[in-house]
């Protein structure tokens, strides 16, 4: 449809019906509704009609394709004007098939992986009926007791940006195509802003930063997703600067419509206009709706706050038809730019049922994907584990089928394979002592484990948590593995030392006693669907790990957040001074982390040398090539990530220690030795200033290369 046509479908719609476009409701308000009966549950709560119903502008959470079927059928039948419904549903790793969850997809550090992964999910949510995806999550996170880190792509602004942009490349493929390309889905990237800043971690909680942390930290990976082309955006539950983000002019209006230039439809979190009276900046849901319409929110994600008070609101001049007019132009559009005015089942027509899902193909790219998203954290030479020894598996997660992590849709746990059934594929004598409790062990499971253990040659321990305890609402303030299993592996190493921790978990976790009593140790983190047998790729050596860490894993809850690339201080601690009183230091615990940003092993060895620079100054318009040897020293062929960082040594505003600009992976065989380049311009060197603008400080800079954020420093270069 011509954008015109969409103006004249406007000027067709009564102000009832412009609202009701504004409205978005679960699949329940329907089930409701069979034509005759009474008004009942959801509708009647809300003092909705049926009428009313039928001019809603979207659904979310929708299962099955028949249920989009039978909604949309019956909604087109009562709807006026004929206009379509959207469905929108949370697609996070994976609509039926699970793949890893982000925070492991981001282990990867593999773009082009995680494209891909976004275009199957996009995929399989067309086959179901959904047309946009909430998702990617952009939110940077740097506190791991915050459970909705496990949706993320970690601790850095870099990372997070490029990886952000690549789900948004994957769902969505060309942004301008959608109505043509029905393999394509909208993505909605969430939650607009700073909601991974919770205060403490707890979910839902305050945050408040600078306007220079927003810009320098929170933002980039926004603008990475509308670069990308994402054509909505979800505001987030938090207040920015006192104000919850869903009625914040200055966020909604300056920051994201102008400044960012958003031209797309901006949805609310679920019930976040209504929660603008609990957070104290409305009386009632009539002044949140204002607040909210007025910030240029488009839609009411599950209140009834615009359906309720907007037409009354503009009865009484406290806003004008065109506020409206605007977000319904908005959602308008983008029924539009999916197609749905000429196929409100966007090709769905006739088909009845998914075809994609567990195709051999997508089984495949789910394991091989798993496998990529593992970190290897320690390796005192168990493995890849020696097929002719004995190998017990014991643990509470040995034959747990709960390992596809929150946010799984659709997904089914009993369609997921665990890592027993892997394993004795491999180990058909396989010994196994399944632990019932994650935080329990009996006295008869006690002698069973003590027994098994000291049979085997070797020990796989396999730990973790539960898929409910990480996600929305489930933050820790203690981000250890239950005392049940920290005592597994102490009890077990007096019995038998070769043990080979598997963890699975939706968090950096405080992992000091389990790696000390380890002699490996997996991070698998929640895998998926085919997470055992991707496990297993890794323990038996069919896949060498190339994984890297997206987030630093502490050394104990206290210490967070901890993240690599933090400011240095007046008194920053030193090898040297590290004895001291008077320096920034804890005097109880390390400043450093267990485990940092970067960091991940492989079952072979790398070494990084040679090191050229093309020049040691740079303007404006040169630029330094940096190239490297790396040498592959270890008898079996393996992928590195050989990453670049950065440091302003005398900035105007004070820059973290080190800061992620590029990285390069290279997969290389036995002896073999590739030049890796970078190339260095001011781009890299700039960052946002007090006055807002982007610009390079003229000056030193530090330059490190490394396979972890602890890489070591190199080179100093100039910026003239
Ligand atoms: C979450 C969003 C999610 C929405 C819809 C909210 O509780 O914060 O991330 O997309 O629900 O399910």
């Amino acid at each position: 449809m011509e954008k015109k046509q969409l103006h004249k479908l406007l000027e067709q719609m009564t102000i009832e019906e412009k609202i009701g476009q504004l409205v978005q409701l679960t699949p329940n308000f329907f089930e409701e509704t069979d034509g005759k009966g009474e008004i009942t549950g959801p509708l009647m709560e809300w003092g909705m009609s049926k009428r009313e119903l039928y001019n809603i502008g979207s659904v979310l959470g929708t299962h099955t394709l028949s249920q989009v079927h039978q909604i949309q059928a019956a909604y087109l039948k009562n709807n006026r004007l004929g206009i379509p419904l959207l469905f929108m549903a949370d697609v996070i790793h994976g609509y039926e098939i699970i793949f890893p969850i982000p925070l492991a997809l981001a282990s990867s550090w593999n773009p082009e992986l995680i494209e891909e992964i976004a275009s199957i999910s996009a995929l399989e949510s067309v086959e179901a009926g959904v047309n946009v995806t909430f998702s990617p999550m952009a939110d940077l996170v740097r506190d791991p007791r915050w459970g909705r880190v496990m949706e993320s792509s970690g601790e850095d602004p870099y990372l997070n940006s490029l990886l952000t942009a690549s789900y948004v490349r994957g769902y969505q493929g060309d942004a301008d195509k959608l109505n043509e390309n029905f393999n394509k889905i909208a993505a909605c990237v969430k939650h607009f802003i700073g909601y991974g800043a919770s205060e403490a971690g707890r979910d839902y909680n305050t945050v408040d930063f600078s306007d220079l942390v927003l810009y320098q930290d929170y933002l980039p990976s926004f603008e990475a997703a509308l670069k990308a082309g994402a054509k909505l955006v979800m505001t987030s539950f938090n207040t920015i600067k006192g104000i919850p983000a869903s009625g914040n002019q200055w966020l909604l209006k300056d920051v994201l419509r102008n400044d960012l230039n958003f031209q797309g439809l901006l949805i609310s979190d679920w019930a976040a206009i209504a929660e603008m009276i609990p957070h104290g900046i409305a009386v009632d849901k009539k002044e949140a709706a204002l607040k909210a319409v007025s910030s240029s929110v488009d839609m009411d994600m599950m209140t009834n706050c615009y359906q309720s008070s907007l037409k009354e609101l503009l009865k009484e001049g406290k806003i004008t038809e065109d506020t409206i007019d605007q977000a319904v132009l908005h959602v308008l559009q983008l029924k539009n730019d999916l197609g749905l005015f000429e196929d409100p089942y966007r090709g769905m027509k006739g088909k009845q049922q998914k075809t994609v899902t567990f195709t051999e193909s997508i089984q495949s790219k789910a394991r091989e994907l798993a496998a990529q998203s593992m970190v290897l954290l320690k390796n005192k030479d168990l493995l890849p584990l020696d097929l002719k020894k004995t190998v017990a598996l014991i643990g509470p997660k040995a034959t747990s089928q709960d390992i596809l992590g929150a946010w799984s849709w659709v997904g089914k746990q009993s369609q997921a394979i665990n890592l027993k059934d892997a394993l004795k594929k491999e180990y058909p004598d396989l010994l196994t002592v399944e632990t019932d409790s994650l935080t329990k062990i009996t006295a008869n499971e006690w002698e069973t484990i003590k027994r098994v253990a000291a049979k085997a040659d070797i020990v796989v321990l396999a730990l973790g948590e539960s898929s409910e305890e990480s996600g929305e609402a489930a933050s820790k303030a203690t981000i250890r593995l239950p005392e049940a299993q920290e005592q597994l592996v102490k009890v077990i190493k007096a019995i038998n030392p070769n043990i080979v921790t598997v963890l699975f978990n939706g968090r950096p976790l405080a992992l000091e006693e389990i790696a000390e009593n380890s002699s490996s140790l997996l991070e698998a983190w929640f895998p998926g669907t085919q997470g055992g047998p991707a496990i297993v790729d890794i323990l038996v050596g069919k896949v060498n790990p190339s994984a890297k860490l997206p987030m630093s894993f502490p050394k104990t809850t206290g210490q967070v957040p901890i993240y690599y690339n933090h400011m240095s201080t007046g008194r920053p601690m030193t090898q040297q001074n590290k004895q001291e009183k008077y320096i920034s230091k804890y005097i109880d615990v390390a400043n450093e982390p267990l485990y940092p940003f970067g960091y991940g092993l492989s079952y072979t060895n790398f070494i990084i040398e040679d090191m050229k620079l093309s020049a040691t100054q740079l303007t404006e318009n040169t630029k330094i090539v940096i190239t490297v040897n790396v040498k592959n020293i270890g008898k079996i062929v393996g992928k590195e990530i050989v990453q670049l960082y950065l440091h302003d040594i005398s900035a105007e505003i004070a820059r973290p220690v080190k800061e992620l600009k590029n990285f390069k992976a290279i997969i290389l065989e036995p002896n073999q030795k590739q030049e890796v380049k970078f190339e260095i311009t001011v781009d890299d060197l700039t960052y946002i200033h007090s006055n807002f603008k982007k610009s390079a400080d003229k000056g030193f800079f530090e330059v490190f290369i490394g396979t972890e954020s602890r890489a070591p420093k190199i080179a100093e270069i100039e910026y003239v």
